[in-house]
């Protein structure tokens, strides 16, 4: 049976958007149970009903704590009973309790060649620095923002003279290729999480898998 997952968003769900067309083309085998939202008007709530997923919403400004917030979002997603939890541009920093109740089953994507430039403005950061690389890294979520241990790394070159902006739309489409591909090795169990360590078909990986772009 398909590994029960829910994605998580806070905007324009392109990179839902690529697990939803992976799945229809046969390409990726998730079950896509539920899409939260923390923004009711993030675009990507939309990307979910037209693909007939069941969404939910729920503003963290109704909260009068982190804590608060996440144990009513615990509370929705359980009643999915998901196996698998996707942040996709879920731009909320994760409570220990949130952590903690899903040990092992959050996968998140942060636009940068982790460990480098954890944050934001990730895309401009790498321009200043100068870097030959850039890319984006899929890893497990622990409680170290953008810190837990990764899985996959999609990287291109920068270009001489590119903007920011330019950068984070070639990264963005690495993103729609690496992730997916990421989460169906967790969904099959070829990727897990144990003691802290990502294991890729049953070998502790202290580098992760990394794909070279154009
Ligand atoms: C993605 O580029 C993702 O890497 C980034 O948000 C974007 C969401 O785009 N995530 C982070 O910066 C998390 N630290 P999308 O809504 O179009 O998928």
């Amino acid at each position: 049976m398909a590994c029960r997952t829910a994605i998580l968003i806070s905007g324009s769900g392109t990179n839902l958007q690529a697990f939803i067309d992976a799945v229809a083309a046969g390409n990726l085998d998730l079950d896509l149970c539920v899409v939260f939202s923390n923004k009711p008007d993030a675009y990507g709530l939309q990307r979910a009903a037209k693909a007939g997923i069941p969404t939910i919403c729920i503003e963290h400004g109704d909260f009068e704590s982190r804590e608060a917030f996440d144990r009513a979002v615990i509370a929705e997603l359980d009643r999915f009973e998901p196996e698998l939890l996707v942040l996709a541009g879920f731009m909320r920093i994760l409570s220990s309790g949130f952590v903690e109740h899903y040990e092992g089953k959050i996968l998140n994507i942060h636009p940068a060649l982790l460990p480098k430039y954890p944050g934001l403005d990730t895309h401009q950061r790498a321009l200043d620095a100068g870097d030959e690389w850039h890319g984006s890294t899929v890893h497990f979520v622990t409680e170290e923002l953008d810190g837990g241990p990764r899985i996959l790394a999609g990287r291109l070159r920068i270009h001489p003279g590119e903007s920011a902006d330019e950068l984070q739309t070639r990264v963005q489409a690495v993103e729609h290729r690496i992730y997916p591909a990421a989460a169906g090795l967790v969904g099959s169990g070829r990727v897990v999480f144990r003691d802290g360590d990502a294991i890729i078909d049953g070998k502790s990986a202290a580098e992760p898998v990394l794909k070279t772009y154009d």
